[in-house]
């Protein structure tokens, strides 16, 4: 992977961007990265304690609230932590500036969620995240990583827009990539860094971790939704990662 995103900037530090993104729930494309989470998490459940890494206002957090979690969630947006707290005040939701995890327990947590931070996260930090995030594990604890398909930024979406960056097609993993939300009303483009599957088989290799199952969540098309593409192609990747043996 090449590295041209390093000096990338966090696009969710931005109050406008995050009263924005408060607003999303789980309808439109968001719901095909939802829909089987809770079978998923399931079938690896080894206790209640979880970490939402990149828990943004929340949506996630209190996903997995509802799913019987007792969850921390943490961000390195003040933005986006100021109102997943006033949505949620019993919620435990913390600032994790540099993602340094110093005041997070060691091998405590029976399941990491990762809803779409990596997106956020240029090369080389992914792999120091991942790592420090295995530290964070029970021991048969599991992280589910849900990130953008290298394909949302090349085709139109019932909750995004990239036809105004033809350029995302010439792309190489670790670039740059342009993509619009189309269910909130902020519309300045979303800046993400493209990670193609094999990075990520390379990042988790070198955080020691495995990946024993990746899901790519299709549409069925009896959903009632408006899908653009979600029947034939699809916008996320759902990776479960175990430490590696
Ligand atoms: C697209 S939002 C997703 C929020 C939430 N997980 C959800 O599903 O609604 C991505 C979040 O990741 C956060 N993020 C980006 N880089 C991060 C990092 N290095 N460490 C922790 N959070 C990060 C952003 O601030 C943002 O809140």
């Amino acid at each position: 992977m090449n590295d041209s995103g390093a000096n990338f900037a966090n696009c969710y530090e931005d109050v406008k961007r995050s009263d924005a993104y408060a607003t999303l729930e789980f309808a439109n494309t968001y719901y095909l990265a939802y829909r089987d989470l809770p079978a998923i998490i399931a079938e690896h459940w080894a206790g209640t304690k979880a970490l939402d890494f990149g828990c943004g206002t929340g949506r996630s957090t209190r996903f997995l609230r509802k799913l019987g979690f007792s969850v921390t969630g943490v961000d390195v947006s003040e933005d986006m932590l100021r109102i997943a707290r006033a949505t949620d005040p019993s919620g435990e939701y913390r600032l994790v500036p540099d993602d340094n995890f110093d005041e997070l327990e060691a091998g405590a947590f029976d399941l990491v969620l990762s809803a779409f931070t990596f997106d956020n996260i240029p090369g080389a930090t992914k792999t120091r995240i991942f790592r420090d995030l295995a530290k964070l594990l029970a021991p048969n604890g599991t992280i589910v990583s849900i990130v953008s398909s290298p394909e949302i930024y090349t085709h139109e979406w019932a909750s995004f827009t990239t036809k105004e960056f033809p350029e995302n097609a010439a792309a190489r993993s670790g670039d740059v990539v342009r993509i619009v939300v189309t269910d909130h009303q902020d519309r300045r483009p979303v800046e993400d860094i493209l990670c193609i599957d094999e990075s990520y088989r390379t990042v988790y290799r070198d955080a020691s971790l495995q990946a024993i199952q990746v899901f790519k969540p299709l549409a069925t098309g009896d959903e009632p939704y408006a899908w653009v593409n979600e029947t034939k192609i699809a916008p996320w990747v759902i990776y479960v990662l175990r430490r590696a043996m």
